[in-house]
């Protein structure tokens, strides 16, 4: 009986320790077995490195910045030693388990060894030993009395996509070096490895050019805004142009070499031919529109005219593709921006050219008669194979946004698909190489819980949704998908919190999505790991959105076809209160289980998530006639 009550709590407190595990890692590994017990970490710290390799070395020197802080043990770093606490060993026999970013890390009482092909997997390695580690490693000062378990574990785990990427609109608002760096080692914590960073666009050319001292001398500056970007009025030529900055080239250099010690790639993006209003500015002959020359670098004011089924521009934000004067300018920006990136693409990308100026355009009509173009978007066509070339002259990959294709794909272009998976299914299909990033996954921008409380932007992608990304659409051959990636546009995003905001835990997701194999991804354990990682962001004042915890509404018409509203919520086990009197519901209030009919005259619903008792969501006040606006159509 003793001898069954002994295993039957080893059972429980394996379990419970597995639980404990899993609860733990994002992304889910591919393989993770759990073992008994705890290896502890103490002071003097040794980690060993397996033979003579710079790369490996600098993985062991991260590891022992992640650790020497919070736990401010005394760390060293020396080669092949046998005893030592962790072990970084690169295989001789290369593992066909694990590809090149893969990775295997063993805990066990005796010590921690991670091994794999290449420094890169090493390094992933040490980023899931890290969140192994109880959640005070990411303080940033040593605490007191804390216990540096790791349970013990053989984990094997390797990527789903060799392209996991973030992009970051440092364009919109521009954000310096040093949050640069902060996000780069945000993103790594979660195994991305790429970083877009969206340079130029209307309201700011964010990188130094050389050859070109305009573009950052005037380029780089608006007039600074506050509200509704999108709404501000326009900058008058008094106003001082003084809200911006940009990334010196040094900056670009730094930035590489971090990325780089952290096994980042950095794609930078010039938005060309559209979304070129600071170029313009800065260079007016590179129009075709005349008063060029009085244009300014958009401050939020209105430039666009977005409609149903199109858009035309206010002024000509386009690079124009007949001008010659284009080429050469782009030709210099590429020879630089080659110089300064090691990536071997370059974004060049292509969205949402407005063509109504080119339409209007003497230079165009002619360049389309000379060059047998019959629709504007093969003039945009021409313009990107054009460019193409010369990105090529300079040893790069070209890859763009999904536009890229109408008109005509460049020859050897990637495609980032953005409106849907559409594009990217194209493109594969086509034999080019595809990045997916659709709207209706990846788009951090966008809100993340209702509209009635989340900072207003035109759509939204809740958490859920994020997580139910799948790169590889049916029917399209899968080695043509290099990833997927999520993006973080700036338009609406004024500081470093918002941003934080908006990428988690939605990153979380993506990540995820991209990392992990399919078959491993599991939405109620990935929204409890969240959870966790909530915890780790506190620590390291790192803002996140909580939104899964808020309620959800829904609208239809009942039988009488007055509104019912259906109340739900993104993670499971949560109790949902309401009121109808505009007093605070708490959880002596009417509990939600099936959906409601509004009573006669109630003008408000204010509805409140709780777990366990205490309130896990915001709560939402909610307006009867708001509900109504969201009724389909009769
Ligand atoms: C895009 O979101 N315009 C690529």
């Amino acid at each position: 009986m003793k001898k069954f009550f002994f295993f039957s709590l080893l059972f429980v407190f394996t379990i419970s320790c597995f639980a404990q595990t899993e609860k733990l890692l994002i992304p889910v590994p591919s393989s993770l077995i759990k073992q008994s017990g705890n290896y502890s970490l103490h002071d003097n710290i040794l980690i060993s490195v397996s033979g003579e390799n710079k790369d490996v070395e600098n993985v062991a020197l991260q590891l022992s910045k992640a650790l020497a802080a919070p736990t401010g043990f005394k760390i060293s770093i020396r080669k092949n030693i046998t005893t030592a606490n962790i072990k970084l060993k690169l295989l001789v026999v290369a593992d066909t388990n694990i590809c090149d970013e893969g990775y295997k890390l063993s805990v066990s009482q005796k010590g921690i060894i991670i091994s794999a092909n290449k420094p890169g997997g090493l390094f992933y390695g040490t980023q899931t030993l890290l969140q192994l580690l109880p959640k005070a490693i990411e303080n940033k000062y040593a605490g007191k009395n804390i216990v540096w378990n790791i349970p013990c574990v053989e984990i094997v785990d390797r990527p789903r996509f060799a392209w996991r990427g973030l992009m970051f609109d440092v364009s919109r608002h521009f954000f310096g070096k040093q949050e640069v760096k902060d996000f780069i080692d945000n993103m790594v914590k979660y195994k991305f490895n790429l970083l877009h960073l969206h340079l130029t666009d209307d309201e700011g050319w964010r990188v130094e050019i050389k050859s070109l001292p305009n573009l950052t001398k005037v380029g780089a500056w608006n007039v600074k805004r506050i509200g509704t970007f999108g709404d501000f009025s326009a900058p008058t030529a008094d106003e001082p142009k003084d809200f911006g900055g940009f990334f010196t080239q040094d900056d670009i250099k730094e930035i590489v070499q971090y990325a780089n010690d952290r096994f980042v790639n950095i794609l930078p993006e010039v938005d060309i031919p559209g979304h070129s209003l600071a170029a313009i500015t800065s260079y007016p002959e590179l129009s075709c529109t005349p008063g060029a020359e009085n244009y300014r670098v958009r401050s939020g004011e209105k430039i666009m005219d977005w409609h149903q089924g199109g858009f035309s521009a206010l002024v000509d934000n386009t690079l124009c593709p007949a001008n010659e004067n284009v080429y050469p300018f782009l030709d210099k920006v590429f020879t630089e921006l080659a110089q300064l990136f090691p990536f071997e693409y370059i974004h060049i990308g292509g969205d949402e050219c407005a063509k109504n100026f080119w339409e209007k355009s003497d230079a165009i009509k002619q360049l389309m008669q000379k060059e047998g173009l019959k629709t504007m978007e093969e003039v945009q066509s021409y313009f990107e194979k054009r460019v193409e070339k010369i990105v090529e002259s300079k040893g790069k990959k070209v890859i763009g946004w999904d536009e890229i294709l109408e008109g005509g794909l460049a020859p050897n272009a990637a495609v980032m698909s953005w409106r849907g998976i559409k594009g990217g299914i194209e493109a594969a299909k086509l034999g080019h190489d595809v990045v997916m990033s659709p709207t209706t996954f990846t788009y951090l921008d966008y809100m993340q819980g209702d509209k009635v409380i989340e900072p207003p932007v035109y759509a939204t992608l809740r958490l859920k949704t994020a997580y139910s990304f799948d790169p590889v659409p049916e029917g399209v051959d899968a080695k043509f998908i290099m990833g997927g990636q999520a993006n973080l546009w700036t338009e609406q995003v004024y500081n470093t919190r918002h941003m934080q905001y908006m990428l988690w835990p939605r990153s979380l997701a993506i990540a995820e999505c991209l990392w992990s194999a399919k078959e491993k991804k599991n939405w109620s354990d990935f929204s409890k790991r969240v959870e966790s990682s909530f915890e780790r962001m506190d620590i390291e004042h790192v803002k996140y959105a909580r939104s899964m915890f808020d309620p959800i509404f829904e609208v239809n018409r009942n039988e009488n076809k007055e509104l019912q509203i259906i109340l739900s919520t993104e993670v499971e086990g949560l109790d949902i209160y309401y009121s109808w009197d505009n007093s605070n519901p708490d959880l002596y209030y009417p509990k939600y289980a099936t959906p409601l009919s509004v009573p006669k005259d109630a003008s408000m619903i204010k509805v409140i998530t709780y777990r366990d008792g205490k309130p896990i969501g915001k709560q939402i006040d909610m307006p009867i006639a708001t509900l109504k606006t969201r009724l389909p159509k009769k």
